[in-house]
């Protein structure tokens, strides 16, 4: 795996729930550049590896800015951040990964909620310098729990740049159908934010009549599956440049056979909200758990798998491995 050894260079309070992090290079070098939309994952010294969106002005010199919040249901990531990194230690991370993208657009509308604005800042900050039209709706539990307000306010104007707080009366659940009135040809709505909160913006912008190709979004937090018994048949898998075949059975990931056999495989985040096991589908019925493909995606004729946690229809499934 291609990792680069970063040092935090700072840390500081965004909001009272989040922490900013700075990462620069440990040998003073730039570090790779990147795009709104992207993430890296950052190995933590307690074993854990996180993916955190990249945010702020894309500038090399800089390094990198990601900002956590601290996740009363924290699987470990967000606390140890918060408790335990201090500047000066030394991190291991991914190179960027962008699988959320700015596409070209006439008019954009951003739509954050919670920490969810990380992505969705550094996107308002490139589409204000390719002057593209675009409106930013940022929706708060309460006002001071919101990371970079401040900057906001102070980089975009009142008509560009809304904050609303479900605390002073203004929820994401009443303002969506406001944000999302008039579907136009042209116009891309990206969305980043808590799983209900996209399922909500999503049944409204389907609602509203937006074509999925318009909507564009990520989640960092695995979608609740249903289990499904016909899902979780056994099925075979084929590697498409060896020929050889092996069983996967309901206990056991692709991903996990693969490795058993001893196919190398690039695994991250192993629950499909990284992209780093997508891997081109050659022949077969893929039923797809990932939230890093969009629908689009997912139902396009070129597939690809998250080997970590998707399984399949069909009784064989060939990879391009
Ligand atoms: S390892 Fe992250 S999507 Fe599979």
């Amino acid at each position: 795996m291609d990792l680069l050894t970063v040092v935090v260079d700072g840390l500081w309070r965004q909001g009272s729930r989040s922490l900013a992090v700075r990462l620069v290079a440990q040998d003073g070098e730039p570090l790779p550049d990147w795009q709104p939309g992207a993430h890296i994952d950052l190995h933590l010294p307690c074993g854990l590896i996180r993916q955190y969106s990249l945010t702020g002005p894309e500038s090399a010199d800089e390094g990198y800015l990601i900002c956590v919040a601290l996740e009363s249901a924290s699987r470990g990531g967000s606390r140890y951040i918060h408790q335990q990194l201090r500047p000066g230690q030394t991190l291991l991370i991914s190179r960027p990964r962008n699988l959320f993208a700015l596409q070209t657009a006439e008019r954009v509308t951003l739509l954050a909620a919670g920490i969810g604005i990380t992505p969705l800042y550094a996107m308002a900050l490139r589409l204000e310098a390719d002057g593209v039209p675009f409106t930013l709706h940022y929706y708060l539990k309460h006002p001071q729990q919101g990371a970079f307000v401040r900057e906001l306010r102070q980089r975009f104007g009142a008509e560009q740049c809304h904050i609303h707080s479900s605390s002073e009366g203004h929820s994401a659940r009443q303002h969506l159908c406001v944000a999302l009135a008039e579907p136009l040809p042209g116009h891309s709505v990206y969305l980043c934010g808590p799983e209900g909160f996209m399922a909500s913006a999503r049944r409204v912008a389907r609602e509203k009549g937006w074509p999925d190709e318009q909507i564009h979004s990520e989640a960092f937090q695995p979608v609740a599956l249903e289990t499904s018994a016909q899902g979780d048949d056994t099925f075979r898998i084929t590697l498409a440049s060896s020929g050889q075949q092996w069983p996967v059975p309901p206990d056991k990931t692709i991903a996990q056979v693969l490795q058993e056999n001893g196919v190398d495989i690039p695994l991250s985040c192993e629950m499909g909200i990284c992209g780093a096991c997508l891997t081109p589908v050659i022949e077969g019925i893929v039923d797809h758990r990932d939230t890093v493909q969009s629908e689009a995606e997912k139902s396009a004729s070129a597939q690809q798998i998250a080997l970590c946690c998707s399984r399949s229809r069909s009784a064989n499934l060939c990879l391009d491995l």
